[in-house]
């Protein structure tokens, strides 16, 4: 075998090693954990809480107020460090948040009133609405200093999520603690609920805003966010039982299982379903006590609430031995529940299931009983898992605080400003058809290894493409493969219509066969095409249906560079996200700041990819060092410290914590604002100045032949002033 097989195929290994690393756990598509008022990141559990002075969304307010508290009562808090800082509005004002997957979303608001000196927070008087829904009413203000924390579950189908604070009258103040924005799985939540009274099904619940008013694992202990799939809290059930000598808990050791269509672990992980709480009866297998067990829960008369009760049957030692009846309110909600059945004989199956119940007769205490079944032949016994209660419905009117601009069209600007710029060099993709290594590779490994690649509505891509001659580049150690596009030209017979195999929305494929005889795809990038996420998508698909039939790999590319921008989570998911356009974003930055190719070979190894060789000023803050000495002189000190923590922030290892595109934008509007403001430059200058940004990078990319269209029609989806301002002096210059 030669070397550059043995590469390859270790190159190979690597890459569906990666795959089957891809996390079982689940990775929440729009994820927002701030703490407000708090001047530094604070870490919670496994979490971090960003500081609010991060720029991953925009707050809209007049005053830029925080307050802070050492008061140690904070200390006995679930999460002290959350609740000891605060924003504080005096006017009506709002956190905006870009949402990159509609669907139903957990908004967390933590609230702690303490008196600092400026401000008593325990006068505040305020609302907190989405567009489309009152969180809260009216904070229950003049109470004594404890926290309140409070969980929604909205189903947000918009692109941007606004959450207003307006405070209810003249001399009142609103405030903040932490807020969390997180998505969850489509699946969590579904449209239909039984009702118990009269019997029926309550339909459309997607659309329903829900507040969490209880959430219990029975017979176990507290669940802490960090032990939950979701960073749900569960509490344990004991005080809310009726009379806790008719129950005991039981646990269980061994494993829970999630059938098809039903429980998941996202649903409720292991540590719910592993314990339970259970008819006392059950351990006089022999005696007739017949009695219910009960809890009983406050609610608001009135309201309706969306009831899910988790149950998994893990203390019969063999199946068809439980047989219980389970009330809702004294109505009968299921009888002679059978878990054996309904979980297909499978014992200590995860199952769930969900209702509605309607306070209308005016009651404030919800009970939920399991008691005896009254078939014949069947001892009594009963168990409850998991019992979850939210409260359907918002009433009020929602006020909204736009924030300035919020119609802008992001991705379509960051996919005028990449091609523009960067030429990103995603050109051609090499996907080697490997038939010839089958024999080698062991069929039963290909297969598995390109099963996780799936396709999904989150994948999004919008970078230009660009061509560049006969130029090689070392791509490092991670990637084995380059290839020269005079290598490519040989393979694909001068890329010959008639060797056409698939055409997609960022280009043709191309059959071709590399000197060695290794078969393969070369998708080469158009630079006309518009790339829209329809057209990616069918080439993705393109792409996965090859990977079905054969064992095919992306193993390389041409064009100069091409792997400098490419997101480093691209090499562990497979996945393009808008995130991922961020980080190249970020690259593009750089490359603007430093006027040097974003991979250099003839430089030292520490210095050939210039995101890594970069971040390490900035981290250092030394980033003033490896400015392009012809702008160095006229660049703010300032204006460059905010220029550094944007790219910084763009290059963050894991897409989640990289900024939305918007914010970026908002940001470099900022250092522009720096740059005028300290400079005292007049308006010309200062936007000069932006001109020149990119011709450093016209420098850079003449020898790519990079062009760029001043009249391009996707620039006219700029709906904002200000944004398009700034990129319309980033895009044009070249133009000139
Ligand atoms: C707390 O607030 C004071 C001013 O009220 C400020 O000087 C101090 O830096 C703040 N501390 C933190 C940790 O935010
Ligand atoms: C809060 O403001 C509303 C509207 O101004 C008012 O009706 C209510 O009494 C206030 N609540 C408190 C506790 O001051
Ligand atoms: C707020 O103040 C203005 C003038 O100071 C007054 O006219 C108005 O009635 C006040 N509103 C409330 C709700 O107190
Ligand atoms: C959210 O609401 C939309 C519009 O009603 C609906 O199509 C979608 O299925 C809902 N999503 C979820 C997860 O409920
Ligand atoms: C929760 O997680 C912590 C570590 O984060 C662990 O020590 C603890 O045992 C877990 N609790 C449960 C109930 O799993
Ligand atoms: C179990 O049965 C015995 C006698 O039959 C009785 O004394 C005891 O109270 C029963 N325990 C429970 C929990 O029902
Ligand atoms: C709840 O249970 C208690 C005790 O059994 C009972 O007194 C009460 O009437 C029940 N309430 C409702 C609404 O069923
Ligand atoms: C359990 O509660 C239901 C509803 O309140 C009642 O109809 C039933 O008789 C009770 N069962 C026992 C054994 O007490
Ligand atoms: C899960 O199983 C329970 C019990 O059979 C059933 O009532 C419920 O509808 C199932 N849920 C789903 C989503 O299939
Ligand atoms: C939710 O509120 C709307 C408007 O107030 C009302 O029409 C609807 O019936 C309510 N839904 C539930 C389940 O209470």
């Amino acid at each position: 075998m030669s070397a550059r097989k043995l590469q390859m195929g270790i190159y190979v290994l690597m890459m569906f090693m990666g795959m089957l690393y891809v996390c079982n756990a689940f990775t929440p598509t729009d994820n927002y954990l701030i703490d407000c008022g708090s001047p530094s990141n604070t870490v919670v559990g496994r979490r971090t809480f960003m500081a609010d002075t991060s720029i991953s969304w925009t707050l809209t307010t007049k005053t830029d107020s925080m307050a802070n508290t050492s008061s140690s009562s904070v200390s006995s808090f679930s999460t002290p460090s959350l609740y000891q800082t605060a924003r504080i509005f005096t006017d009506p004002s709002s956190y905006s948040f870009s949402i990159k997957q509609q669907g139903r979303h957990f908004i967390r608001l933590y609230f702690f009133p303490f008196s600092s000196p400026n401000f008593k927070l325990t006068t505040a008087n305020f609302t907190v609405s989405t567009q489309d829904s009152v969180l809260l009413q009216s904070y229950p203000a003049g109470s004594a200093s404890t926290p309140l924390f409070r969980e929604y579950l909205l189903n947000i189908t918009r692109s941007t999520l606004i959450l207003s604070f307006v405070p209810l009258s003249n001399n009142s103040l609103a405030f903040i603690n932490a807020i969390e924005v997180v998505s969850v799985p489509d699946n969590l939540i579904g449209d239909t609920a039984r009702i118990v009274n009269p019997i029926g099904n309550y339909e459309g619940l997607s659309d329903e805003p829900l507040q969490t008013v209880y959430r219990i694992n029975m017979g176990g202990p507290l669940v802490n966010p960090d032990n939950d799939t979701l960073w749900r809290t569960w509490q344990p059930d004991q005080s809310f039982l009726l009379d806790k000598n008719l129950a005991q808990f039981v646990s269980f050791s061994g494993k829970i299982n999630y059938l098809d269509g039903n429980s998941t672990e996202e649903i409720a992980p292991d540590v719910v379903y592993s314990t339970a709480t259970e008819l006392a009866s059950s351990m006089n297998r022999t005696s007739d006590a017949r009695f219910n067990v009960t809890w009983q829960f406050d609610v608001d008369p009135g309201s309706s609430y969306f009831v899910r009760m988790h149950f998994c049957d893990i203390v019969s030692k063999a199946l068809f031995e439980l047989y219980f009846d389970v009330y809702i309110s004294s109505y009968m909600a299921v009888s002679d529940l059978d878990l054996s059945t309904t979980t297909v004989n499978v014992l200590a199956a995860a199952c769930y299931m969900d209702f509605v119940v309607d306070m209308a007769d005016g009651s404030r205490k919800l009970n939920i009983s399991i008691g005896p079944s009254s078939l014949e032949n069947v001892l009594p016994d009963g168990i409850l898992n998991g019992l979850e209660i939210m409260k359907i419905n918002s009433t009020g009117t929602a006020t909204v605080v736009s924030p300035p601009g919020s119609k802008a069209n992001v991705g379509v600007i960051v996919g005028a400003v990449l091609g523009a710029l960067a030429g990103v060099a995603i050109a051609v993709c090499i996907i080697c058809t490997m038939l010839r290594r089958r024999r080698r590779m062991g069929r039963k490994q290909n297969t598995k290894a390109w099963l996780p690649f799936s396709i999904n509505g989150t994948v999004s891509q919008s970078m230009g493409s660009r061509f560049s001659n006969g130029t090689t580049a070392t791509l490092g150690n991670v990637i084995g493969y380059q290839f020269s596009f005079a290598v490519l030209q040989e393979a694909t017979n001068n890329f010959d219509e008639g060797w056409v195999i698939g055409v997609g929305g960022f280009g043709k494929v191309y059959k071709g066969v590399l000197r060695d005889e290794t078969k393969v795809a070369v998708k080469r990038g158009n630079p006309k095409s518009q790339q829209g996420l329809n057209e990616f998508r069918t080439e993705i698909e393109l792409l996965s249906r090859l990977r079905h039939r054969h064992l095919v790999s992306l193993i390389g590319t041409a064009v100069k560079g091409s792997f400098g921008y490419l997101d480093p989570e691209y090499f562990r998911r497979q996945q393009l996200t808008e995130k991922s356009d961020v980080y190249s974003f970020g690259v593009v930055l750089l490359e603007v700041l430093c006027a040097r190719p974003v991979i250099d070979p003839t430089l030292p190894r520490e210095m050939v990819n210039l995101a890594e060789w970069a971040i390490k000023f900035q981290r250092r803050g030394e980033l003033d060092r490896i400015v392009d000495p012809r702008i160095t002189g006229t660049i703010k000190p300032d204006s460059l410290r905010k220029f550094g923590e944007t790219v910084e922030k763009c290059l963050a290892d894991c897409g989640v914590d990289r900024p939305a595109m918007g914010d970026v934008l908002w940001n470099l509007e900022y250092v522009l604002q720096l740059q005028e403001v300290e400079s005292g430059y007049t308006d010309v200058n200062s936007i000069n100045w932006i001109d020149e940004l990119p011709s450093q990078v016209q420098n850079i990319s003449n020898s790519e032949n990079v062009a760029v269209d001043e009249h391009d029609p996707r620039l006219n989806d700029l709906s904002d002033v200000s944004m398009s301002r700034v990129f319309s002096q980033l895009v044009k210059s070249e133009g000139r």
